[in-house]
């Protein structure tokens, strides 16, 4: 899979990839990620990319010709996908990554925030996409959280164990928690079930205490999906066991 990102700041994205999972991923040739410094594509003599907005206020808005120029200047196949970074886009999550990671080649441009010329949003890019309700002063994380969420969907990225984890997050799951040594930490102790050997019980304790800290901090996931009795009747404990404290 192939990442073409487009920015006015080229140098933000010198060595943020090249460590962990992502790194190896590059070096195995599994991702590419192609930076192109949008100024490269300014069609005037004074290299411009933005300019001010029409109808007046504050600030400055990119350019729609040096984002069209590069775009189709990158651009493998039309299939390819152009996603504009901006807190006006759909919100990113579990789907949205998988969704982008499907595609040979995706194109993302990265917005200011002040503003991109509209056109670029209606006529060029394919949807835009955000990465949460607050402001950012550019696309630039976000293009990077972008691009670490979709990498793990492409085959070989994350390694077996590694994805085995996140298949709680398919089921609208928060993990459950994990300890490792010592047992006992300034007597903080490892839950006892651990030590069993009893992989049923294990599991269904995970399974318990997954579901408990998703209903206590993201019950929001839990309204989305419908419960199973097994695990109706888990929360039902849960609650009880919470009101005895
Ligand atoms: Cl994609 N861009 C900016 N500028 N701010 C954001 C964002 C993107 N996502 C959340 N906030």
């Amino acid at each position: 899979m192939r990442f073409d990102i487009i920015t006015i700041f080229p140098e933000m994205f010198e060595g943020i990839f090249s460590g962990g999972i992502l790194g190896r991923a590059l070096r195995k040739g599994l991702v590419e990620i192609h930076v192109h410094n949008l100024r490269d594509f300014a069609t005037d003599k004074h290299k411009q990319v933005d300019d001010r907005p029409f109808g007046g206020e504050e600030g400055m808005v990119l350019k729609p010709e040096p984002i069209f120029a590069a775009v189709e200047c990158v651009r493998e196949s039309p299939q390819s996908p152009v996603y504009l970074l901006s807190p006006q886009g759909k919100t990113l999550d579990f789907e949205l990554a998988e969704e982008i990671a499907r595609h040979a080649q995706v194109i993302l441009i990265c917005g200011r925030y002040e503003g991109v010329d509209e056109r670029v949003c209606e006529h060029l890019a394919t949807a835009e996409v955000s990465i949460g309700d607050y402001v950012l002063t550019g696309g630039e994380l976000a293009a990077m959280v972008v691009v670490d969420a979709a990498a793990r969907f492409v085959p070989g990225v994350v390694g077996k164990a590694e994805s085995v984890r996140h298949d709680s997050f398919f089921e609208g799951r928060l993990d459950y928690p994990q300890y490792t040594r010592p047992r006992d930490f300034r007597g903080m102790r490892v839950p006892q079930v651990l030590f069993s050997g009893d992989h049923k019980k294990i599991q269904a304790w995970r399974r318990k205490k997954a579901l408990e800290k998703t209903w206590l901090g993201r019950p929001d996931l839990l309204s989305r999906e419908a419960l199973s009795p097994e695990e109706k009747e888990m929360l039902g404990q849960i609650q009880k066991e919470r009101n005895k404290r």
